[in-house]
């Protein structure tokens, strides 16, 4: 399996995928695809990577800039999407760990996530109550930290997460 940037062919099967894999998510918005979209239109995508295995796309992760209590230099993890029929082959934590491998050399602060934290730990993406996101349950608000910067307030993601 090979893991790569994004190429322009890419964008129609990149949609399909995110919407397969989040048709049938519990706390989905049903509008994963139209924000991925939305961030690439807007330049907001500092990285979308696919995972390739024969040529066939099986997997996307996207990585946007956030602010954390005003703060720049953070990185926001998501959406991330495996065809339902792939999940479960270690492709998912293939893609994040490129990507956060990724962020630790373009020298990001770190990443947030919203997300199920029996997942997201085994990264080391830890639940902070500092961090906050619209009044979510603290234990869903996840970050990891690349250096010694600490986050600490609320979360904004780009107005791309607003897309539907
Ligand atoms: C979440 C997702 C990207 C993970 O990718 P994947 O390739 O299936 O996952 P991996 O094979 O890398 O990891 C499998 C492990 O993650 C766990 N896992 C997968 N999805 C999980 C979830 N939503 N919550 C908790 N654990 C999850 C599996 O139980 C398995 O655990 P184990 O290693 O202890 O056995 C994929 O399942 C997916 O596309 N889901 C639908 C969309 C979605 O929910 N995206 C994330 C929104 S926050």
């Amino acid at each position: 399996m090979n893991i790569r940037s994004e190429q322009p062919a890419d964008v129609a099967t990149i949609r399909a995928l995110t919407r397969a894999a989040f048709a049938n998510a519990p706390h989905s918005s049903q509008t994963e695809a139209a924000i991925v979209d939305a961030l690439r239109d807007a330049g907001a995508l500092t990285l979308s990577l696919v995972a390739e295995d024969a040529g066939k796309i099986l997997g996307h992760v996207a990585f946007s800039p956030v602010t954390v209590g005003g703060d720049a230099g953070w990185y926001g993890l998501g959406p991330v999407s495996v065809w339902p029929d792939s999940q479960g082959r270690g492709i998912g934590q293939s893609l994040i760990h490129h990507g956060l491998d990724e962020l630790r050399r373009i020298e990001g602060k770190g990443c947030v996530l919203i997300g199920d934290p029996a997942y997201y730990c085994r990264f080391g993406f830890v639940a902070d109550p500092a961090v906050t996101y619209a009044g979510l349950p603290t234990q869903y608000v996840q970050r990891l930290t690349f250096g010694d910067a600490v986050p600490s307030g609320e979360i904004v993601y780009h107005a791309g997460f607003g897309a539907s």
